[in-house]
């Protein structure tokens, strides 16, 4: 029988498990640091899930408003207050292609629907783009070389109504 996967909501003081699968998941130039997820986690109306299989993290999901994040003018709706910006999702390179990811992007999305967002938005890394198109992601626009790793990123917007 496939292990329980257990989620919960994030809190500050879950954010050792958050490192845990951040170190696991992305290359070192790309990972975030600990100040920069804890700062997220912090936010007014920020929304964070973790995953256990275990009794250990495999998956954690993080974001808040669009505009907390410095950028007005990469997105015409900057500014409207409705917008949920999903800053970084992940999942253990062993849990992978179980379904974990898109069982918390849903998750997520349905919180975001519930504190009143209409509007999901995020830069999509590698195999991110795969799983935000599986939730009815439109492509906006591609950012060339976002990552410190030289990747590309997909800026794409869900709309939640
Ligand atoms: C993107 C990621 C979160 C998906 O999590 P997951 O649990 O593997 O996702 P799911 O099993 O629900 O599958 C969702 C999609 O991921 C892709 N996927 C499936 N298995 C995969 C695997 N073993 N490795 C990578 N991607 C896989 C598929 O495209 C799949 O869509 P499909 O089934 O319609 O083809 C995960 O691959 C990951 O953490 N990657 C590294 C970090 C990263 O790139 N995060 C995205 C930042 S925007």
């Amino acid at each position: 029988m496939a292990p329980e996967v257990v989620f919960k909501r994030l809190e500050p003081k879950d954010i050792d498990d958050v490192m845990i699968v951040e170190r696991r998941s992305f290359p070192p130039e790309v990972q975030q640091s600990k100040r920069e997820l804890l700062n997220t986690i912090g936010y007014p109306k920020s929304i964070g899930m973790l995953a256990y299989v275990d009794g250990k993290p495999v998956a954690y999901g993080v974001g808040a408003p669009l505009e907390v994040y410095p950028c007005p003018g990469i997105d015409k709706h900057y500014g409207q207050g409705y917008t949920f910006y999903l800053e970084s999702i992940a999942v253990v390179p062993e849990e992978r292609g179980k379904g974990i990811g898109s069982a918390l992007f849903k998750k997520i999305i349905e919180l975001a629907k519930e504190q009143g967002y209409k509007r999901l938005t995020g830069h999509a890394y590698r195999d991110g783009w795969q799983l935000a198109r599986r939730f009815g992601a439109r492509r906006l626009f591609k950012s060339e070389e976002f990552y410190l790793d030289g990747s590309d990123a997909i800026y794409y917007e869900i709309w939640l109504t």
